[in-house]
């Protein structure tokens, strides 16, 4: 039986992809070369800096350590500029009537992000309320794949993890929450969501009722 969902943000609660695919792209136009909407998929659910080693390994580009906090530094400040007037309107549709379904149900909420940004987002988008425990890449030293950050979650909540049932849109998340022992459904399509319990498109059709009926 489900007690806890501990919630992925970038591309599950939040549409942010596009908006580090710009930033991203605006640092390897500047190093001189392209880094296209295909390679933005190799970035889902990966760290800020773990995501620069792999748009540098694209452009064949080798920097020094410093050299690489500059350029995750000056993405940030172009991501946060385009982020900094996010609004309710931008959370994925569904998501917000779920997490209300949720709470009615009695189930414990969580957040399990890569993201440094993830608070500043929940308060933009006015969801902090909704979770009893927030777990960003402020608090998690390993990436996903590894479990830490849903771990950590469901440490948090005080609820074993094989209880918990995590919601993913990227690979490297949905192999966490296996590496966790958590149950888990992607969002998105099957062929970026290997290993997971389920698929769904996003959260329009989705509700309490499903969940129970797919983890009796
Ligand atoms: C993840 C995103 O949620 O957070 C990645 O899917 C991103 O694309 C990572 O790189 C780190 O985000 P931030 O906001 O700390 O740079
Ligand atoms: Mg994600």
């Amino acid at each position: 039986m489900i007690e806890a969902c501990i919630f992925d943000l970038d591309g599950v609660i939040v549409d942010t992809a596009r908006y580090h695919y710009i930033a991203w792209k605006n640092i390897a136009e500047d190093l001189g070369f392209v880094f296209s909407k295909d390679d933005n998929e190799r970035l889902k659910g990966i760290g800020r800096l773990e995501s620069l080693n792999i748009l540098l390994q694209i452009g064949n580009i080798n920097l020094e350590e410093g050299e690489k906090n500059r350029l995750a530094t000056i993405k940030n400040e172009f991501y946060l500029k385009l982020i900094e007037e996010m609004k309710p309107e931008e959370i994925l549709p569904g998501v917000t009537n779920f997490l209300k379904d949720l709470r009615k149900n009695k189930i414990r909420i969580a957040l399990g992000s890569a993201s440094k940004n993830a608070p500043f987002i929940l308060e933009r988008t006015n969801l902090t309320t909704y979770f009893d425990a927030i777990i960003d890449g402020n608090m998690v030293s390993k990436a996903k794949p590894d479990p830490e950050v849903f771990l950590k979650g469901a440490t948090q909540l005080g609820i074993e993890p094989t209880k918990c049932l995590v919601f993913e849109d990227a690979q490297a998340g949905i192999e966490a929450a296996i590496n966790a022992g958590m149950h888990c459904i992607g969002i998105g399509k099957h062929e970026n969501l290997k290993g997971a319990d389920f698929v769904i498109p996003g959260f329009q059709e989705f509700n309490y009722d499903r969940l129970r009926s797919w983890y009796l």
